[in-house]
Order: C-alpha cells, then structure tokens, then sequence
C-alpha cells in the first residue's frame, strides 16, 4: 500500500519546538515578513540570520519523539511504499531514521543568492560570511520563503497521484501548497486521515485522529503493523 505521510510542526512540538500558529507560536512572536520572504532578507540579512541561527540552535538540541520514531519504524518495515513529506525545517524525521523529502528546506542547509550553490550550514550564519563558492556576500538558509517554489513538488505531486493512504500529521493546513495535498491525494482515490490536537475542519479529509502526536502516531503505526503484516 502506498503511504504519503505529510507533516507540519505540530509533530516536533512535543520535542520542544515551537509551532507557528498556536498560542505563543513562532508567527505571533516574529513578523513573517521581516523574517520568512526575500524581501525581508534584503531588506536586513542581519535580522533573518539571527532569526534563523536561533531556530538552529533550538533545533540542535532537540530530539525526536515518539512520533518521529514511529514513522521512522513503518518506512524500515514498508520499504520504498512510505514516502514522508515535511513542511518543517528540523532535522528530527531524519534523527529518527527516516528519508524525509524537505519542501521547504531544512535549517542545517545553506545556499548563496548569489550563485545558488548549497553547502551544510554552520550553526551560526552571518550576513557577511563569503559563499564558499563565489566569495559572494549572499549567504542565506536554505529555506523556502513565502514567495518561493517549494523543493521537489513535481515528486510529491507524484507520490500523491499513486498513494492509497495520505495522511497529515501536526499541520494547521493554512499554507499551499500543502494545503492543496489532501486535495490531490483524495482525487487520486486515496484515503485521507488527518491527525492534529484539533480538527483543521477541512471535509477532504476521511477521518480525523484527536490527540497529540506522541500518543496518535505510534498507535496508528503500530495497528497498520497489525493489518499489514
Ligand atoms: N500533536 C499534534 N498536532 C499538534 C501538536 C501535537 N502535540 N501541537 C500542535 N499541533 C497542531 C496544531 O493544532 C496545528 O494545527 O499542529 C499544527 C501546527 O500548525 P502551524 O503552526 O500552522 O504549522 P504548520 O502547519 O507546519 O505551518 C505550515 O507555514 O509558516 C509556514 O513554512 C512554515 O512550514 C510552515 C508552514
């Protein structure tokens, strides 16, 4: 059975990483636009490299949940039919052992506005370090701002048109073009689950699991186990 599994950063909350739009969330503490758009990069490179070296290091010293772990375990056991997807930009599905496709970037990652080249990011980033590259002063994170094409869409489109399952994982569904999987994948025939603290209310969706992460995830798992086996 093909299983596209969609995650947003309602799974690394219980890891100690904020999400965006809860109470207290990362969006009511920092505007967007300053820190999340090519605009705001060129209009103060400092500022968003600071927003960043602090969720670098945030996210350094987290680690994976249950959850994660429990993802981790179904891609080992269903080789090749499980293809997971995050919106978040922790490296925690890969902590956990998993091959995550990273559509918005990945905080460990850097590139130049430059010249586009990609190298593994230093904890710290400054606006006026050289690329490595290019020597040109145009550092930045490797994330995908609003405004920007999100990574590998023609992949996950793909994923989505062949999966049986889709489900979406700690993710508000506020932002597209994830938003829009549930849509793709429920077109193609698959059944669609959502698992959140709190319905989304997006009808699309077959069936939704209440509960936290940590708690929803493993327990899913272990009854596909179950089915599956
Ligand atoms: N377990 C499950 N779900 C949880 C938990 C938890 N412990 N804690 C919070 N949630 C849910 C919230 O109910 C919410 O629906 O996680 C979701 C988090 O939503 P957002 O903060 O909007 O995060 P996300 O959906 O990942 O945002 C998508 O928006 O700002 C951009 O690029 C950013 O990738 C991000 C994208």
């Amino acid at each position: 059975m093909k299983i596209v599994v969609l995650t947003g950063a309602g799974i690394s909350a219980e890891s100690g990483l904020g999400t965006f739009r809860d109470k207290g969330g990362v969006w009511t503490q920092h505007d967007f636009a300053d820190v999340a758009t090519p605009e705001g990069f060129a209009r103060d490179p400092v500022k968003v490299h600071e927003f960043y070296n602090a969720r670098r290091a945030n996210a350094a010293k987290a680690e994976p949940n249950a959850a994660h772990f429990a993802l981790a375990r179904l891609q080992a056991r269903f080789a090749g039919d499980v293809v997971l997807v995050t919106q978040n930009v922790d490296g925690l599905h890969e902590a956990a052992g998993a091959q995550v496709i990273h559509m918005h970037g990945a905080l460990d990652r850097a590139t130049c506005a430059a010249c586009a080249a990609r190298w593994a990011a230093p904890l710290v980033m400054n606006a006026e370090d050289p690329c490595p590259f290019c020597a040109a002063t145009a550092t930045r994170p490797d994330i995908v701002w609003f405004g920007e094409m999100p990574k590998a869409l023609r992949q996950i489109t793909a994923h989505l048109s062949a999966a049986e399952l889709f489900v979406a994982i700690g993710t508000s569904g506020q932002v597209y073009p994830a938003a829009g999987f549930v849509e793709i994948a429920k077109t193609s025939g698959a059944r669609t689950v959502e698992m959140n603290v709190e319905a989304t209310g997006n009808g699309l969706f077959d069936h939704v699991e209440l509960g936290v992460a940590t708690q929803t995830v493993p327990v899913w798992v272990d009854r596909l186990f179950d089915r599956l086996a």
